[in-house]
């Protein structure tokens, strides 16, 4: 095959509620050409082309069948995830899907061989991490801010994704709840900031059965919740740190984005690792120091890109040109589910449970990626 050059054709598959947030960035980011959309719903997807200006717009087959499409953006829903994805690398495309990257190892492993076969790549969301606030936060423990990490407590909790998604019943469906919908932020960040999960226990329960639709043309009707929403897990790292993290939709206090790591000389608190950046802090014992006393606090100054989603599609698009790894990856997407998983499956269980699979150091964002330079 002839290598291409020159900007990245794109192609979305799902132009539901998240598709907003990508297109704004994706039609917008000069290395990537957005040539064509597709839904199973053909007029959502038409609504789409009309609002950011992509002409070619209706069934998912456009995109697949697009001659200059290298990089499919898959937005379907976790269920549809493994299906599109394996569609879109049969007709030879490189794949970025929306996390989790499947509902299941099974099928999440057999689209790693599919791509590793055909000589493509699978980049997985959530690209927050590669934002400035959990980059920061990295170059923080790197640099040895806060000594050698010992710790990690993360803390997810609201009232649940009904209160502003107008379709919320695949987020209580198998490959979402509050585990695997929210679970891939505070995985993929822990897993960049301390490396790959070793093992896991956790508790979880249900508080009710149905739940119902509070936004939108269906508001009031009622489906069913198949999924813990409520998720109290904790884990050992690799290299030694431990962690607990807690994931709920079933408070009315809402406490998200609770990213700390403590380490020997500090705790550092990073931002929360679904938005692209945020105050990244590190809190020292002061001088004098009693129970009562607040630490001295030190702000890290943020280094790094805020631009919003799609980041990841263009990191993987500038990574197939100048062929270097991208660093949302399939084996990052992949150990992150195993991880989660093995948390669902402890959840029945009661027992300590192995996570079978690690990933290498995820790479860092260079300092001076700029998503709007003209750089292919
Ligand atoms: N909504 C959010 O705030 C949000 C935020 C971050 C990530 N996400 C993730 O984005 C993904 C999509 O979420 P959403 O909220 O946009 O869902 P949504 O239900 O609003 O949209 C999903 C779209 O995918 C289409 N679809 C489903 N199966 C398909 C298939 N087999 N082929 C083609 N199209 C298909 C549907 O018709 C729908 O238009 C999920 O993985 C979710 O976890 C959502």
């Amino acid at each position: 095959m002839t290598r291409r050059t020159g900007t990245v054709g794109v192609g979305v598959i799902g132009t539901g509620m998240i598709s907003d947030a990508y297109l704004r960035n994706l039609v917008r980011f000069p290395d990537l050409d957005v040539l064509a959309l597709g839904d199973l719903d053909e007029s959502r997807a038409a609504a789409q082309g009309d609002a950011y200006g992509v002409r070619s717009a209706g069934s998912p087959k456009l995109v697949l069948d697009h001659p200059d499409i290298e990089i499919v953006v898959n937005l379907t829903v976790p269920a549809a995830h493994a299906d599109v994805s394996a569609a879109a690398l049969a007709a030879g495309k490189n794949v970025w899907v929306e996390k989790p990257i499947s509902v299941d190892r099974v099928s999440a492993r057999a689209l790693l061989e599919q791509a590793a076969a055909a000589g493509l790549r699978i980049g997985v969301a959530p690209d927050t991490v590669l934002g400035a606030g959990v980059q920061t936060a990295r170059k923080a423990i790197l640099r040895g801010d806060i000594g050698v990490p010992v710790a990690a407590q993360t803390t997810m909790q609201y009232a649940g994704p009904e209160l502003f998604h107008p379709n919320p019943s695949f987020l209580y469906a198998r490959g979402a709840g509050p585990l695997f919908d929210m679970g891939p932020y505070y995985l993929s960040a822990l897993v960049g900031l301390l490396g790959p999960v070793d093992s896991v226990s956790a508790v979880g329960a249900r508080a009710r059965e149905s739940r119902s639709v509070i936004v939108g043309d269906a508001a009031g009707s009622s489906f069913p919740v198949e999924v813990p929403t409520h998720v109290a897990a904790i884990a050992k790292f690799e290299r030694g740190p431990l962690g607990q993290s807690f994931f709920s939709f079933d408070s009315p206090i809402s406490r998200v984005g609770v990213v700390e790591i403590t380490g020997t000389e500090g705790t550092l608190v990073v931002s929360d690792p679904n938005k692209f950046t945020g105050d990244v802090r590190i809190g020292r014992i002061a001088p004098g120091a009693d129970d009562e006393t607040e630490p001295v606090w030190e702000r890290v100054p943020l280094v790094g890109v805020d631009t919003g989603r799609g980041l990841g599609v263009l990191d993987l698009a500038r990574a197939i040109r100048n062929d270097r790894p991208h660093i949302a990856s399939g084996e990052l997407g992949y150990h992150v589910l195993d991880a989660l998983s093995a948390i669902d499956e402890a959840v029945l269980s009661g027992s300590w449970t192995p996570v079978e699979s690690t990933v290498a150091e995820v790479p860092l964002m260079p300092d001076d990626f700029d998503p709007f330079a003209p750089t292919l």
